[in-house]
């Protein structure tokens, strides 16, 4: 069922939405925001969006919060997407990890570890499966994660990946699981994932990291969004670390603390 929405309960709905994850909804997603809510109200038994917006900023109700982020985000994602980037991680590994260290990357908007797994493969193919390599994958979507968590796929969403690494890196599946793939766990005990929202005063730090993947999640921001989540996400890079962002994304003009080495490419100084 459709519900019709008046400007007054699409504003709430749009600014609830922006405090929490700093996405930026203008009047051209209307049709997006109902489109994605209308279940949920059928759900719910509600009838209009003001029903709604009382019952998800009820404090009773705190889990609706994030159910309503989750069905409000766009998750769109796929393995080696923007390849161009993951050239140029090959570029920077160092040939040999020193003792004692690891190489750890983060993919901070991760939607369901299709960039973390890209990234893993890349990472497992020159440092070696048992080499000393890390992946953090942190989302603020609680249903994205358990996916990623579970590194299960439809065959369908191989389509990119190299068929080198589908045959190394990943388990076709047989009988119940035919037509879906999993993720080699010698690669995911590499690779974990977090609830993260990058939208929030002082992040917590959640490691010192080598690059990080702020891919395609910059696009929703407003400049003084995107201002906080790079000043939450500078500090988590060592020292020459690279911050890569997607190929439609710049950092100019963002933050002083980091330099442009290529387009989309940056680095802390
Ligand atoms: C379009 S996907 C990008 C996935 C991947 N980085 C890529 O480039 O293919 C954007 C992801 O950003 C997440 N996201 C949006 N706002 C966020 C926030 N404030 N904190 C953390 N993640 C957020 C969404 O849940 C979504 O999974």
């Amino acid at each position: 069922m459709n519900y019709d929405i008046n400007d007054t309960e699409y504003k709430r709905l749009s600014s609830l939405l922006y405090d929490i994850t700093g996405i930026t909804l203008n009047d051209s997603k209307k049709v997006l925001l109902t489109g994605r809510l209308s279940k949920r109200l059928t759900a719910l038994g509600l009838d209009t969006y003001t029903q709604y917006f009382k019952y998800v900023t009820d404090p009773v109700h705190t889990q609706e919060l994030d159910y309503m982020v989750d069905l409000l985000t766009t998750n769109e994602t796929y393995f080696f997407r923007e390849p161009q980037h993951f050239d140029f991680l090959k570029q920077i590994i160092p040939p040999g990890i020193k003792q004692g260290t690891v190489f750890r990357v983060w993919s901070a908007a991760a939607s369901i570890g299709a960039e973390a797994y890209t990234i893993a493969m890349i990472l497992a193919d020159k440092l070696g499966v048992g080499g000393s390599w890390e992946i953090l994958g942190t989302d603020i979507s609680n249903s994205v994660l358990e996916q990623a968590r579970r590194g299960h796929y439809r065959m369908s969403e191989a389509e990119k990946i190299p068929q080198e690494y589908l045959k190394k890196y990943c388990l076709k599946g047989k009988g119940e699981q035919e037509g879906t793939f999993l993720i080699d766990k010698k690669l995911r005990q590499h690779v974990s994932f977090e609830h993260l929202n990058l939208n929030v005063e002082n992040m917590k730090k959640v490691g010192d990291f080598d690059v990080i993947f702020l891919r395609n999640v910059l696009i929703y921001f407003d400049i003084p969004t995107k201002q906080r989540v790079i000043a939450n996400l500078v500090p988590c890079l060592k020292n020459g670390g690279y911050l890569i962002v997607g190929h439609s994304e710049s950092l100019n003009g963002i933050s002083s603390a980091i330099t442009q080495v290529k387009p989309t490419v940056y680095r802390r100084l």
